[in-house]
């Protein structure tokens, strides 16, 4: 049994009021069609087609996993829509599911539901349908006495007394697929001068064919996107629904309503994240970890009872029992080992800072690698952009004492158990056991070593 997937995103979206196509505007920083993309590679057997027209290049480049599309070049509704993917699907597949790109918060669970209704008919389709007071537009579900289903039809063409019904079609069907592929083309021209998708209903009627209707779980799955003002609703819905998630799987969250968490992060158990904190891409945090507030994690790995407030991480690794904060940046390739404490002001670039490094107060550390509990000093800069263009690196050994306020000109190689003192400008190597002061700094001490 191959079941194949048809995701309509053609249209324009032209109540979001923006240059761009709908399908690319973000929800919890994803596209809106990666989300029907991301369901159809969980439930179909084969890859998705996108149906795509307005904007269609950028719609198809914020696709990003294994997909194909058909091109609607004139939106002529959502029959012809489905029409446009027969090319691509004929004799591919056995069931068809088909629904529309503007519904991220569709769960698999309700395509999986859609599925089996389908399979237990013995007509050509089954769709789902919604009960609810707020009709917000949708297609009544039109059945007679018996309670079989008529037909679809559209709050436009409605009767005041089809109006009143309150069972709604979201938009969800599976189709037999021989039976699809070979009566679309059939399907007639609405009053309205589109192609219905919904109008199969009565063609299949007509032909005293059956079609099953499961009821969605769960209205906040079909909550459509067509403006901004939607757009905010949904975040709030799925913000929720991810952070229950992770309360549930033993993260505290004092105030999930702004504690935001992409969808690809992992957080381990009882790590507590506070409010006005993000984290987002790839990052991972580990367990018993304080995350917050206010911070901003993103592609980010965090171990274990990590410590992070009011900062902001970017492509970082933190390894177990790191603390940094309040206002603490690390860039790109920084990477904090065991016990490192950061405290406030400080930036870390492409630099790895051994266990135990400490630094207290607003340093820069760029292109730099600081061996274990080495003491880095208010206010100390490491040099690395020259006047030649270049960066260098900046390496400083193990139980090093870099003084306050001291400049690291970089290449710069400062040895193990050595000291700078305070404001002093370091632009020649300095061994281990020795220590340098002065501008420009010069060896004046040598330390004895142990032994
Ligand atoms: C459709 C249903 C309606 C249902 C509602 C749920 C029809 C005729 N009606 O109405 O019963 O309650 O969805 O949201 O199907 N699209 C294309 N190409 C087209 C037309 C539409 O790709 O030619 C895409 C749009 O991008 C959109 C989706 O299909 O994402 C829905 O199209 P739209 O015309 O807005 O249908 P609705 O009026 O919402
Ligand atoms: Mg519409």
């Amino acid at each position: 049994m191959t079941i194949a997937t048809v995701i309509m995103a053609a249209g324009q979206g032209t109540r979001m009021k923006s240059q761009m196509p709908k399908m690319i505007h973000t929800l919890n920083g994803r596209p809106l069609i990666t989300y029907a993309v991301s369901l159809a590679e969980q439930v179909g057997d084969i890859p998705p087609v996108v149906v795509i027209g307005h904007s269609a290049e950028t719609v198809r480049k914020a696709v990003q996993v294994d997909a194909r599309f058909a091109i609607q070049q004139e939106q002529l509704g959502t029959g012809h829509a489905v029409l446009q993917a027969a090319a691509l699907l004929k004799e591919r597949a056995d069931y068809v599911l088909v629904w529309a790109a503007d519904m991220p918060l569709l769960t698999a669970a309700s395509l999986e539901l859609l599925l089996e209704t389908q399979k237990q008919n013995d007509g050509p389709f089954s769709l789902l349908t919604l009960f609810t007071e707020k009709p917000r537009g949708f297609g009544r579900i039109v059945r007679d006495t018996s309670g079989a289903l008529q037909a679809i039809v559209e709050e436009a063409q409605a009767t005041p007394e089809e109006l009143a019904i309150r069972e709604l079609n979201p938009g969800f069907y599976c189709f037999d697929a021989e039976w699809l592929w070979r009566v679309l083309p059939d399907l007639p021209l609405s009053s309205k001068g589109e192609y219905y998708l919904t109008d199969l209903v009565a063609l299949a009627v007509e032909r005293g064919e059956n079609i099953s209707t499961s009821e969605i779980a769960d209205a906040v799955e079909a909550m459509g996107i067509n403006t901004r003002a939607h757009l905010a609703e949904a975040e709030a819905l799925l913000r929720e629904r991810i952070n229950r998630s992770w309360m549930e799987r033993g993260v505290t969250m004092i105030d999930p309503t702004t504690t935001y968490i992409g969808s690809d992060v992992t957080i381990g158990l009882d790590t507590i994240v506070l409010p006005n904190t993000h984290i987002t891409g790839s990052s991972t945090i580990g367990a018993a970890c304080t995350i917050g507030p206010n911070s901003i994690v993103r592609d980010t790995e965090i171990g274990d009872r990590c410590k992070v407030e009011s900062s902001v991480l970017e492509q970082a690794v933190l390894e177990d029992e790191v603390d940094i904060g309040p206002f603490g940046h690390l860039r790109r390739g920084a990477h904090l080992a065991a016990g490192v404490h950061m405290g406030n002001f400080g930036e870390v670039k492409n630099s790895y800072l051994g266990p135990g490094v400490k630094l207290g107060h607003f340093s820069y550390v760029g292109d730099a690698n600081i061996g274990a509990r080495t003491n880095i000093g208010a206010g100390t800069i490491t040099c690395n952009f020259t006047m030649d263009g270049q960066k260098h690196k900046t390496s400083i050994g193990t139980d090093t004492f870099i003084g306050s306020d001291s400049m690291l000109v970089a290449p710069l190689n400062i040895g193990s158990r050595s000291g700078t003192g305070a404001g002093s400008v370091v632009t020649k190597d300095v061994p281990d056991d020795a220590l340098a002061v002065g501008v420009p700094a010069r060896v004046i001490r040598r330390f004895a070593k142990d032994g």
